[in-house]
């Protein structure tokens, strides 16, 4: 497989910001475990639209295409409010056109993110769940209507949409504690209604093994905040993932702190801190990288099969986390790039030992 070819989606505000973080640490692998990654940097989102006029141009879909995984730092800001393209269009268009339709969310609260969360620590000390949003369906991509005074979103689901998204939900349960809550508002509506009797027949017939419940999405926003170590996996629809992955980066106490994945059936993955552009410190060195380096963590593990190297930066992030240091987010005062830098430091101290998962920190 070596070279790997990585596209690089930097877009906007913190992106590339939190993008030059992403590249350092895979470069950082690179040199201290003999993978070799090849970088191709293409536009997308805003930056797109100014460039050539189009979120997601043709030369950016085709590089990204011909890559092993891509890496996308953020979309989106004021500057684009209004026009006739949105920046956003680029990333679900190629969400859309890789076929990615399962975007894994991990939410961990482990060492002292208890203490930075809004909610109370003993709530919240020791969560590990993992949202599995659907990310190709749904209102985001069905028919649009506007005229002046009406407008309509489509929510379209079919039973192989759900199915596929699904079967990553169960497959995932079984690698961890064997339990999936699928939400849904099946109380109304007709979408949630085939999404419940398709997960359910789903268990029943190909994960008999795995425990599933359902709950209805509101009380599902509560109960994140009232029970948030109830849940494993959270299997849900793409507005609702949206919106509860949110809620769930408050768990960890900064939406800074999650990366994600975007997964499809073949081709290449793409990765994401789950943050958006955030305009209002754009520039400044001041993003939190965590997300965007649990998300190269992600596109080593899932994307490239590389699992110890994932493993590596992980726990590279958690070491240096554990030494209290951190971003203005996390209330410290280290840089995105300084922060990078003190992960990279702490990969370059670590050893394997002989289960590739161990390891000690010389
Ligand atoms: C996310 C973001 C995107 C989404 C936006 C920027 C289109 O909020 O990845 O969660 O809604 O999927
Ligand atoms: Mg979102």
């Amino acid at each position: 497989m070596n070279p790997y070819r990585i596209v690089l989606l930097a877009g906007d505000g913190v992106g590339p910001e939190v993008t030059a973080a992403a590249r350092r640490v895979l470069a950082a692998v690179d040199d201290l475990y003999g993978q070799h990654f090849v970088f191709e940097d293409c536009l997308i989102g805003g930056a797109a639209i100014d460039a050539t006029g189009d979120p997601l141009p043709p030369a950016t879909l085709a590089a990204c295409k011909d890559s092993h995984a891509v890496f996308l730092g953020a979309v989106g800001g004021p500057k684009w409010d209004g026009g006739k393209r949105r920046p956003e269009e680029g990333l679900l268009a190629i969400r859309h056109a890789l076929g990615l339709y399962a975007n894994l969310r991990p939410v961990t609260v482990t060492g002292d993110a208890a203490d930075r969360s809004p909610l109370r620590a003993d709530l919240v000390r020791g969560v590990d769940l993992l949202i599995i949003r659907e990310l190709t369906g749904g209102s985001y991509f069905g028919a649009k209507t506007r005229e002046k005074d009406r407008a309509t979103d489509l929510c379209v689901y079919t039973t192989e949409e759900i199915e596929r998204v699904a079967r990553v939900a169960f497959d995932a349960a079984r690698e961890r504690r064997n339990h999936v809550t699928s939400i849904d508002k099946a109380n109304v509506l007709e979408t949630s209604r085939l999404w419940r009797e398709t997960v359910t027949r789903l268990g029943r017939t190909e994960y008999p093994d795995v425990e599933l419940d359902h709950v209805l999405v509101d009380a599902a926003a509560m109960k994140l905040i009232q029970r948030p170590r109830a849940f494993d996996v959270v299997l849900t629809e793409n507005m609702f993932g949206d919106i509860l992955s949110d809620e769930a980066s408050m768990l960890p106490g900064s939406i800074g702190l999650l990366g994600s994945a975007s997964l499809g059936a073949s081709g290449p993955g793409l990765f994401e801190p789950i943050h958006g552009s955030a305009p209002d410190i754009a520039g400044r060195d001041l993003a939190n990288p965590i997300g965007a380096i649990r998300s190269v963590a992600m596109l080593l593990r899932y994307g490239l099969k590389l699992v110890r190297e994932a493993d590596m930066v992980d726990a590279a992030v958690a070491s240096v986390l554990a030494t209290g240091v951190g971003t203005a987010d996390l209330g410290g005062e280290l840089g995105c790039i300084a922060f990078a830098d003190k992960v990279i430091e702490a990969l370059s101290r670590a050893r394997w030992t002989e289960n590739h998962v161990q390891m000690h920190w010389a």
